[in-house]
């Protein structure tokens, strides 16, 4: 049965073009993808490419063949012939090549959609059961400044967040800081030596940067200073309050400037750093000692081997201690056993794939995925320079994210200065740096999750805030476009979409341009599903922007103001604004109501 209520217009098709098959050839077999958007919009919307497979599964059944039908290019047509001309969802049915049925889908359908996102007043929600998701994300050291690759990690967490919960998940949003280690016996040592009076006044270290290599440095030279940095990591685990207090004095310091970062980019994330996991760990390594799958290395460190890797896990150290995949292989068991998580993702640089593959491996193995859940890494690639190296200031430093996004919100703040100047904005001086901070970082972060994340990519502030291309910049002010369009309709036509809407105006799809924005407009629960499997957000981008190509097209090819059609235009104004809102919000890009 067909249901023409479901938003997935791509099941929709597959459900007409699979009935049709059934009618025609009902011994066929047919795979369990049919249909597919065409590669070639010149010739259709969607291409069925069932007839090749349901052909040879009659022919190796070998049950008689239905009459006239020796081929797959005769079954294709068989199908095409059945569906009739006034299908209520696809017309302009065409054969082509060995087999392939072309097909448009028809304004009325379209209409159907797109009015439901009128009436519903949101847009659909895909059709997935949802499950509690832990996403672990941002992740940054405490004592170390967040870098680029810390701002990938938390804008990609983010927004695969907000498409998580989009969908009706609950979403556990954990930042596994790093806030254990023995680095923080050297930290603790030089603490120490620099601020003796720490106790009774708070050490004002903001530059944590210079104070972490300034800290490394004498590790490294003073050989008195490395023992002392030494024992304090004994002092440390054991629990010692001094040392407990002064390392919780670090990583205030250190939070209080990772919330900064937090706060300018709309980011929502709970600590839940190494630390916490402790406890957990000594319990993990019995339980792998139980099942006989611990190997002590030479040295006497307690390892897991993984199957197909080189290195093993390593549990505990020689000299006893903890490190990044005894956490991790803890965290997992807390994440799985008492959080209850059924999806489980971490998003880091790629460089630590194998240790996320191995790590969840692990878990397999020793049997705590006992509920079909799903373990996944997401890594992403690093960001270079324009000259395609490491992205590095001028003085060859890491670049700070802080000033990353300062730069972003200068250069912003300029160019609308400039507007303003040439009297083309609609916002006054004071207004500047408000929408030059919501446009800045909608751009900093578009620029990062328009494309796959396991790619590099070069880091450049014109492609970024370039007004004409795939950027936000250009996202933002079609909206803003869109929006004064509506805007108009009020003050020079006495037309209020609000109120077209309360009085139930439809809109009417005629207009080859309106059928093409409709059409965008009715794949959005397709997008949706395609970015819950994997998760990258750049299926969501990819769709904003075509959809706002499309509605470009569609303002300059449809007169809307003052037009016979003015009403169902502006309706139709107003769903594109919808599904761009929409769109920003799951990309965590702010909303400018005015530029
Ligand atoms: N702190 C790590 C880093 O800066 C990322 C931690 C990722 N999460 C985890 N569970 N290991 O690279």
């Amino acid at each position: 049965p067909v249901d023409l209520n479901d938003p997935s217009t791509l099941k929709v098709l597959s459900s007409i073009f699979a009935a049709q098959f059934e009618e025609v050839a009902p011994d066929a077999i047919l795979p369990a993808s049919i249909i597919k958007r065409c590669d070639n919009p010149k010739f259709g919307d969607f291409q069925c490419s069932a007839a090749m497979p349901a052909f040879a599964s009659l022919k190796n059944s070998g049950k008689p063949m239905p009459p006239g039908i020796n081929g797959p290019p005769q079954l294709a047509q068989a199908v095409i012939d059945s569906l009739g001309k006034d299908h209520p969802v696809v017309q302009d049915l065409r054969l082509q090549g060995p087999g392939f049925i072309m097909c448009k889908i028809t304004p009325a359908y379209l209409q159907r959609q797109v009015q439901s996102i009128l009436d519903q007043k949101c847009l659909p929600k895909p059709n997935v059961k949802p499950v509690t998701c832990l996403v672990d994300f941002s992740s940054p050291n405490i004592a170390k400044e967040m870098h680029v690759g810390h701002l990938r990690s938390t804008i990609i967490g983010e927004s695969v967040c907000r498409i998580l919960e989009f969908t009706g998940c609950k979403v556990e949003r954990v930042n596994h800081v790093g806030d254990w280690g023995t680095q923080f016996g050297m930290l603790i040592q030089y603490l120490k030596e620099e601020y003796p009076d720490f106790a009774d006044n708070t050490p004002n270290i903001t530059d944590l940067t210079a104070f972490y290599k300034n800290a490394k440095a004498k590790f490294d030279e003073d050989a008195d200073f490395k023992k002392a940095s030494q024992l304090n990591v004994g002092k440390l685990q054991s629990g010692d309050e001094e040392y407990m207090a002064i390392w919780k004095l670090l990583c205030d310091v250190s939070r209080m400037e990772f919330q900064k970062v937090y706060d300018r980019l709309d980011v929502t994330v709970y600590e839940y750093g190494e630390s916490f996991y402790n406890a957990m760990i000594p319990p993990v390594i019995e339980e792998f000692e139980k099942a006989g799958k611990l190997s002590i290395e030479e040295g006497g460190a307690k390892c897991v081997w993984v199957e197909k890797f080189p290195i093993p896990l390593m549990l505990q150290k020689s000299d006893g201690g903890f490190g990044y995949d005894s956490t991790d292989m803890a965290a997992l068991k807390y994440r799985l056993h008492t959080v209850k998580a059924q999806r489980i993702i971490v998003i880091t640089d790629f460089s630590q794939g194998d240790h996320f593959a191995m790590c969840n491996q692990a878990a397999k193995d020793i049997g705590w995925v006992d509920n079909g859940q799903q373990l996944q890494h997401i890594g992403f690639g690093t960001v270079q320079g324009e000259d395609g190296k490491r992205f590095k200031t001028r003085s060859g430093d890491t670049v700070r994210l802080v000033d990353l996004l300062d730069e972003a919100v200068s250069r912003m703040e300029a160019s609308l200065n400039e507007r303003i100047d040439q009297g083309k904005a609609n916002i006054s001086k004071e207004e500047v740096h408000e929408v030059a901070e919501a446009i800045g970082y909608g751009a900093v972060k578009y620029f990062d999750l328009r494309r796959n994340p396991t790619s590099n990519y070069k880091f450049s502030y014109d492609a970024m805030l370039d007004t004409k291309g795939d950027t936000a910049v250009y996202l933002l002010y079609a909206r803003v476009r869109f929006e004064s369009i509506m805007a108009k309709a009020k003050t020079e036509h006495s037309v209020d979409v609000e109120d077209l809407i309360k009085n139930g105006e439809k809109i009417v799809i005629d207009h080859e341009s309106e059928r093409k924005l409709a059409l965008q407009l009715a794949s959005f629960t397709d997008v949706m599903e395609a970015t819950l499997d994997d998760l990258f957000p750049y299926h969501i981008c990819d769709f904003v922007y075509q959809l706002s190509i499309a509605a470009s097209d569609f303002v300059t090819q449809c007169r809307v103001l003052g037009s016979p059609e003015m009403n169902s235009r502006l309706l139709l104004c107003y769903v594109t604004t919808m599904a761009m809102q929409q769109c920003f919000d799951l990309l965590g890009i702010r909303k400018v109501k005015r530029i």
